[in-house]
This record gives C-alpha cells, sequence and structure tokens, in this order.
C-alpha cells in the first residue's frame, strides 16, 4: 500500500511555479495577480480565503483581498465583481462560497468573466470541460487529477466509482475520469444518496472516489484487494484524544481500508492540500491566457 501524499505534492507544485514566477520577473514580465472576494464573516471561509493569500505571497504572486460585510447587496457584489472583470491587472479572481443567503450565488457565479474564472465554477468552463477543450478546472477535481498523473496511476479502462454527486467535487470528477485523457479513460459510475446497493459498484472498482462528507462511510468490506481511494472528505469531530478536543476525519474508514488498498489518500493531507495548488496553477495559466487564448 502506497500513501498518495498531498501536502508534498502541494509544495512541489508550488515551488515549481515560483521557479517559473522568478522566470517571469528576469524577463522583466507581468506578475501573476490573484484576487479573492469574500462576504461575510464566516470563520471556516477566512481560514480558506487566507491560506490561498499566503500561498500567492509565498510563490511571487500577485495577491488582492476584497472583504465585504455581510450585509453587502447582491448589486453591491454585482458591480465589484464587474470592476473585477474589468481590472487589466487581475488576471484570475474567485468569489468565496458559501454566500450569505440574500445573495444568488449562481447570479455573481455567471457574472464572472469566464476567461478570469480560476475557481472552474461558470457554467461555460463546466461546459468547455465537459467537451475536453482548454479549461479552468474546479480545484478539488485538477488536484485530484494531478495526484493520479503524479503518482502514474493507471487509469484507462479501470472501473471508476465515484460517490457523491456535488457540482464542485463529484459530478465534475466522473466527467474527468471518462474523458479521453491521462489520466481518464475510465469507465465511471456516479453514486449518490438515491443509489441502490452501493456495494455492489465499489465491489467492481478499481478507484474509488468518495465525496460525500459522512466521516468513515466507506469501509474494507466494500473494497477490493488493490483498489485505488480517493478519499475528499473532511469533517471536524470530537476527540479526547487530541489537545484541540477534535480530530478530521475522511469518509474512509482508513486503517482498515489501507489494509486493502494499493493507494490511498489520507485524511488530513491527501486531497485538502492540492486545492491551493490547483488554484495557483490556474491563475498561472490565466496570466499566460492558456486557456483562452
Ligand atoms: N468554498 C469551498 N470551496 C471553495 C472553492 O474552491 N472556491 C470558492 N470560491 N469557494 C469555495
Amino acid at each position: 500500500m502506497a500513501i498518495i501524499d498531498g501536502k508534498l505534492i502541494s509544495l512541489q507544485i508550488q515551488d515549481e511555479i515560483a521557479l517559473e514566477v522568478n522566470a517571469i520577473k528576469e524577463k522583466g514580465g507581468k506578475v501573476p495577480h490573484l484576487a479573492a472576494v469574500i462576504v461575510g464573516n464566516d470563520g471556516a471561509s477566512e481560514t480558506y480565503v487566507g491560506a490561498k493569500v499566503k500561498a500567492c505571497d509565498k510563490i511571487g504572486f500577485k495577491s488582492t483581498l476584497v472583504k465585504l460585510e455581510e450585509n453587502t447587496t447582491e448589486q453591491e457584489l454585482l458591480h465589484i465583481v464587474e470592476g473585477l472583470n474589468k481590472d487589466a491587472d487581475i488576471d484570475g479572481y474567485i468569489v468565496q462560497l458559501p454566500l450569505p443567503k440574500h445573495i444568488n450565488e449562481q447570479k455573481i457565479v455567471e457574472a464572472i468573466d469566464p476567461k478570469k474564472d480560476v475557481d472552474g465554477f461558470h457554467p461555460q468552463n463546466v461546459g468547455r470541460m465537459a467537451l475536453n477543450l482548454p479549461a479552468y478546472l474546479p480545484a478539488t477535481p485538477y488536484g485530484i487529477m494531478q495526484l493520479l498523473e503524479r503518482y502514474k496511476i493507471d487509469t484507462a479502462g479501470k472501473n471508476c466509482v465515484v460517490i457523491g454527486r456535488s457540482h464542485i467535487v463529484g459530478s465534475p470528477m466522473s466527467i474527468l475520469m471518462a474523458r479521453n485523457t491521462v489520466p481518464g479513460n475510465c469507465t465511471v459510475t456516479m453514486c449518490h444518496s438515491r443509489t441502490k446497493n452501493l456495494k455492489e459498484f465499489t465491489l467492481n472498482a478499481d478507484i474509488v472516489i468518495v465525496a460525500l462528507g459522512k466521516p468513515e462511510f466507506v469501509t474494507a468490506d466494500m473494497l477490493k484487494d488493490g483498489v485505488v481511494v480517493i478519499d475528499v472528505g473532511i469533517t471536524r469531530v470530537p476527540s479526547d484524544q487530541t489537545k484541540s478536543g477534535f480530530k478530521l476525519l475522511g469518509d474512509v474508514k482508513y486503517d482498515e481500508v489501507a489494509a486493502k488498498a494499493s493507494y490511498i489518500t489520507p485524511v488530513p493531507g491527501g486531497v485538502g492540500p492540492m486545492t491551493i495548488a490547483s488554484l495557483l496553477m490556474n491563475t498561472l495559466k490565466a496570466s499566460k491566457k492558456e486557456i483562452y487564448l
């Protein structure tokens, strides 16, 4: 069994990007510039956005944080988005989700210029991804594809079961694994809350990607020997074994599943750290105009 070290790969990717930024600077080129918009005071969102901005600083990108009050109106946010679309210095930006309930998230996402949509959430990028055209891929699926690629995991012709159909993980993941690409070329089964006899599908899977948010949902009896397991879940649960009183659990019962798997992503330190690397890769692509010529 091999542990897929997402923390290590994320740092490697950040080092690779930092080298490229240095080369751009030496040539007197434009430094990639990411902006992040956050509305309100959600603690988790503030932590995520803080980590994204910090990663930009570390690798030499320019970053701009736009922090707005909880009571910002939809009109005001649309106005900010318009400004970011027009700002020639900003290569890409994200609007951190979730937004306060009085703001229509879909309306905001669709107002973002697809060319600057480094989250890959705009319908134009989702459609381009499905058509196997150049597109910004959403952070978590892009990160998982990088892990499979960098660990040289053979996916062609394999049975891949994706559990969960969210718009930001399960659904794009199922599309990416079925595309005629490397990694890819899987026979994909998308399972979800209405799936009957889930175990029948997972027992036939060579690769299982689970993004449900249900701690320790996938157990060893559901899997065959040598399975590749990608665990996207990360849930904080109370624990008397840690100083903080909490621990992080994935969607996979790690110890028993690891004993059966050929490759597995741990939680934490697997998929999670890759999301930052993905955002930085997308921002670099935006600044180099690699996706939309
Ligand atoms: N909220 C949780 N994950 C994400 C993400 O990848 N991008 C944005 N914009 N919001 C999020």
